[in-house]
């Protein structure tokens, strides 16, 4: 019988002999092939009898060789594995070229690997934050049915841009050479597959609401993509996220969501992928060793993982923020790049990481922003210059979660269209939701990335998905 290795070290197997299929790993002394199959960050050791084994086979046995085992499984005799495989038949089915293979059972760097994406989930590393991701993702799904959400999937090519979350990339079969043009020489969109300007979404948040309005609770979860030439460890130009929207929700049932949200999904992995993130924290815990003790983490990742889910994140407003950071020592000695002067300052990743790791050391969700550095979206407080935003912020990441109350209100809603610019002729449609039955309605959205690397404790957010899209990079 055919077998996965995750089911030959953990099951009790009786039907014999058994047979696998997976990649060779190492082989070491003519003897012994450790070998994987993606089914978990183990290996099973496959026991070769070398003297009665052909050497032009042996020699075929190399590092990422695809083969087919036949053998049986035993009790082993050597330390380090419960149960080990008697070969007794070996087939190659496919030689991995070992002068070439770019997988050599040695440390590489993430910049080789990432040159070599295709590749790099054959490492521990990169296998056990796929298979992380993968996990998040599937609790996400689980987390929103359990609670009576539907899954909507919103457009990928949207016909507006009034989100104002960056600059979006256009999408068009127009001619680039010779594209028709109106009399004033601008290019005519109406003569495009759309019969209008188009571009990929930057989110399915306007979409989403529409849904809530009559379905209750709703999420999207889908790609989502920002033009902005931000190449940071934190930004990719194509990113998945994820967009509850909750009607008869207020700002502080949104707060109360996202953090059961985090949560619960953190926990199933926690219980789930117990072994992957053991890895990881090993990773991490060596790579820490390299650095001066004063940055080193405090707390393992599991540490880290078990401390978000056993703790309230703390809750602050934006003016008590703005207090804090304006009497702080890195603002006073000029320590950061943005002195924060006062109340209405837009926060930098500075200031958000200050507050999380250095003042707060632990999530912290803020909320009531001023309205003129937020979107048009956004409910305004009673006191005309704040509106119902909440951000999210994770020590080590920063921004996690961005979103608030929607203004529900037509006329105000309308009022704030009008002062920037918005038509309202673009947007009739969510217009038409303040029209008919509306009601207080609430949402936010999460950067899936930023969670997998918070999951996993890796710093690159282009190590967290699998075919990174940043300036200047879309190979594969
Ligand atoms: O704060 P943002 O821009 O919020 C929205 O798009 C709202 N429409 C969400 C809503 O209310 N439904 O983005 C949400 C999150 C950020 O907090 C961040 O985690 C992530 O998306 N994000 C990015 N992740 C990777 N690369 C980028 N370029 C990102 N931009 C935002
Ligand atoms: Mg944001």
């Amino acid at each position: 019988m055919s077998y996965t290795v995750s089911q030959l070290l953990t099951q009790d197997i009786t039907f014999q002999p058994i047979e696998i299929k997976g990649w060779v790993r190492t082989f070491r002394a003519n003897r012994f092939i450790a070998l994987n199959d993606g089914s978990t960050i183990n290996n099973i050791q496959c026991v070769v009898d070398f003297e009665n084994t052909d050497e032009a086979l042996l020699k075929r046995i190399t590092t990422g060789a695809a083969i087919h085992v036949k053998g049986e499984l035993v009790e082993s005799q050597g330390k380090g594995q419960k149960v080990e495989i008697q070969v007794h038949s070996l087939e190659i089915l496919g030689d991995s070229h070992p002068d070439e293979y770019p997988i050599q059972p040695k440390k590489h760097t993430f910049e080789f690997l990432r040159e070599n994406a295709h590749l790099r989930t054959r490492t521990n590393t990169f296998s056990a934050v796929m298979r992380l991701r993968s996990a998040l993702s599937f609790a996400i799904h689980k987390y929103f049915n359990d609670n009576g959400f539907y899954h909507m999937h919103t457009p990928i090519i949207t016909g507006s841009d009034a989100e104002g979350a960056g600059e979006m990339f256009r999408v068009t079969n127009l001619d680039a050479k010779h594209p028709p043009l109106d009399d004033d020489g601008t290019i005519n969109y109406k003569e495009d597959f759309f019969g209008k300007e188009t571009n990929l979404t930057v989110s399915g948040q306007l979409e989403a609401e529409t849904y809530a309005m009559s379905l209750g609770k709703v999420y999207t979860f889908g790609p989502t993509f920002r033009a902005e030439n931000s190449n940071t460890s934190r930004h990719l130009a194509e990113f998945w996220m994820i967009e509850p929207e909750v009607a008869f929700m207020d700002l502080d049932g949104n707060m109360d969501l996202a953090e059961d949200f985090m949560k619960s999904v953190l926990s199933y992995v926690l219980e789930h992928n117990r072994e992957d993130l053991e890895f990881l924290e090993k990773r991490l815990l060596d790579e820490e060793k390299t650095k001066p003790q004063a940055e080193r983490s405090e707390m393992s990742l599991i540490e880290k993982i078990k401390f978000v889910i056993d703790n309230n994140f703390k809750r602050v407003s934006y003016t008590e923020a703005i207090d804090i950071l304006k009497n702080c020592k890195p603002n006073k000695k000029k320590k950061f790049k943005y002195i924060i002067k006062e109340w209405g300052a837009d926060l930098q990743s500075e200031h958000e990481r200050f507050l999380v790791e250095k003042h707060f050391k632990c999530p912290v969700i803020l909320f009531d922003y001023p309205a003129n550095i937020k979107a048009f979206y956004m409910r305004l407080n009673e006191d005309g210059k704040t509106v119902r935003a909440m951000d999210i912020l994770f020590p080590g990441i920063g921004e996690m979660v961005g979103g608030s109350q929607r203004e529900e209100r037509l006329e105000v809603l309308k009022e704030k269209m009008k002062a920037l610019d918005i038509p309202e002729e673009e947007l009739w449609w969510y217009l038409d939701l303040r029209k008919y039955g509306t009601a207080v309605h609430s949402g936010f959205g999460l950067g899936f990335e930023r969670l997998v690397m918070f999951a996993t404790g890796m710093g690159n957010i282009r190590d967290v998905i699998p075919y990174p899209r940043t300036p200047q990079n879309a190979e594969f």
